[in-house]
């Protein structure tokens, strides 16, 4: 067994790590886990307050998803879904058709979230080469400021933070882009104004609008005027335009739906899962297509009609068997009741405090996702100096005191498994609020 220092040693010198500095990396193993915490190799115990990156539902070492894993482990680890099926799969696609909105009902497996957006924007794309009345000029997409869909070069395109995406513009294709449906900004009406001069104009160009529903994700989980989201799938069925909604962050209850769209009625033509899909126990991500898109698809072999994509582990049965057994959780334990009604207010309650914190721009939240914006003013939103990197500040400070937060910028990120315990909410916000205060300068 390799010692502690030696971990933390061969991580510092072998171990690349995503989205990290790693000339700065100070390096946080963790070892074991169980509910809502997880243990370094040092034994140091950190509240998880972010899910593992977004992902855990239940908590970890949860027995009833351990049991189906290895129930399946018993029977098979592995079997391509290239012309070939396997029980776990199919349970899920067909509980997953059941779940979604409208007529999402043919679903493709893949690993994560970045292939579920690239398989949607190219299911988009072929899907007018051959439906009924083939538009063939139809091949752009158009996306948001600050949407982020993934890190695959099809996903990368579509998104644009500037921070993760503007350097790799010379590798990506062109994509019309709207500024974000954020509700500061302005309202459903003031934002769907702008979509409809854009649909009106190009729409012939347009394969499908690419959307985070409700909230942009790793923008900062800001939120979108109520009535956006469906008047954004009105005017595209309008204009003949797809719309593909990306829901690997807002899926599975986490919003206090099931998912995202169902608070506006919406069915999307493409609907984009990953993260929690699991539960966050395996990698497992699915594009749900509509029974018109899936249609486009179906022909002799030699029509060329085939969907020529796929991933080697696509539609893993490990990971179905998680995916099955996380979602009996779901609605055994009533995890969506329990996260719509009393622990989004005890979140809410926990986060309070900083509302009206100096140095807080705004406390936003949907359901148990919920962000914390840092501003030098509060009132005026001067921001911090970038260089002062407050938001990481503020999670190293929450890290020492065994809550473990990563921020996005100076937005610093709440949204713990949906099993977290009132106690456990109670000393998320304690702990963040005293952090904010310590490295704020507020006494
Ligand atoms: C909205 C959204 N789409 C797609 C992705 C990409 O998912 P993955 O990291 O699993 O590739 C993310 C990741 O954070 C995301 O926030």
């Amino acid at each position: 067994m390799p010692t502690p220092e030696e971990l933390l040693d061969w991580d510092r010198r072998h171990f690349w790590h995503a989205f990290t500095q790693m000339a700065e990396y100070e390096p946080l193993v963790v070892e074991r886990a169980e509910g809502c915490w997880l243990v370094d190799v040092h034994g140091r115990r950190y509240l998880d307050g972010v899910s593992s990156l977004w992902c855990n539902l239940h908590g970890h070492r949860h027995p009833r998803i351990e049991a189906a894993i290895v129930d399946q482990l018993g029977k098979a680890a592995h079997a391509t879904t290239l012309g070939m099926s396997n029980p776990p799969a199919i349970e899920l696609a067909r509980r997953l058709a059941e779940l979604a909105p409208g007529d999402l009902n043919h679903v493709f497996f893949s690993s994560d979230g970045s292939c579920a957006v690239e398989a949607a924007l190219k299911i988009a794309f072929q899907y007018w080469l051959q439906c009924d009345a083939p538009q063939p000029t139809k091949r752009k997409f158009l996306a948001f400021d600050n949407a982020y869909h993934g890190d695959t070069l099809g996903s990368t395109a579509v998104g644009g933070i500037e921070r993760f995406h503007a350097l790799y513009k010379p590798l990506l294709f062109d994509v019309v882009r709207l500024p974000p449906p954020d509700m500061r900004l302005g309202g459903a009406a003031f934002h769907l104004g702008a979509l409809e001069e854009v649909l009106a104009a190009q729409h012939e160009q347009l394969a499908a609008v690419v959307v985070e529903p409700m909230l942009q994700g790793a923008a900062g989980m800001v939120l979108q005027p109520p009535g956006y989201l469906r008047g954004l799938r009105e005017l595209t069925e309008r204009y003949g335009v797809l719309l593909i909604a990306d829901e690997i962050v807002t899926g599975f209850a986490r919003t206090g739906r099931m998912f995202a769209c169902e608070h506006e009625g919406v069915t999307p033509d493409l609907l984009c899962l990953g993260k929690s899909l699991t539960a966050g126990y395996l990698p497992m991500a699915a594009t749900i297509a509509t029974e018109e898109v899936y249609r486009a698809f179906l022909g002799p072999y030699v029509s060329g009609r085939t969907f020529h994509h796929g991933h080697t582990y696509g539609g893993n049965p490990l990971a179905a068997a998680a995916a099955c057994a996380s979602l009996d959780l779901i609605i055994e334990e009533r995890v969506l009741e329990e996260a719509v009604s009393r622990k989004s207010r005890q979140l809410a309650q926990s986060l309070a405090p900083l509302a009206h914190h100096p140095n807080v721009r705004e406390v936003r939240q949907l359901g148990m996702i919920a962000a914390v914006e840092l501003a030098a003013d509060g009132r005026t939103h001067q921001p911090f100096p970038s260089s002062d990197r407050l938001g990481y500040q503020v999670c190293k400070r929450t890290t020492a005191q065994g809550v473990w937060l990563r921020p996005l910028g100076d937005v610093v990120v709440v949204m713990p498994p949906l099993s977290i315990s009132e106690a456990e909410l109670e000393l998320l916000g304690r702990v963040l609020c005293e952090s904010v205060d310590a490295v704020c300068g507020v006494k």
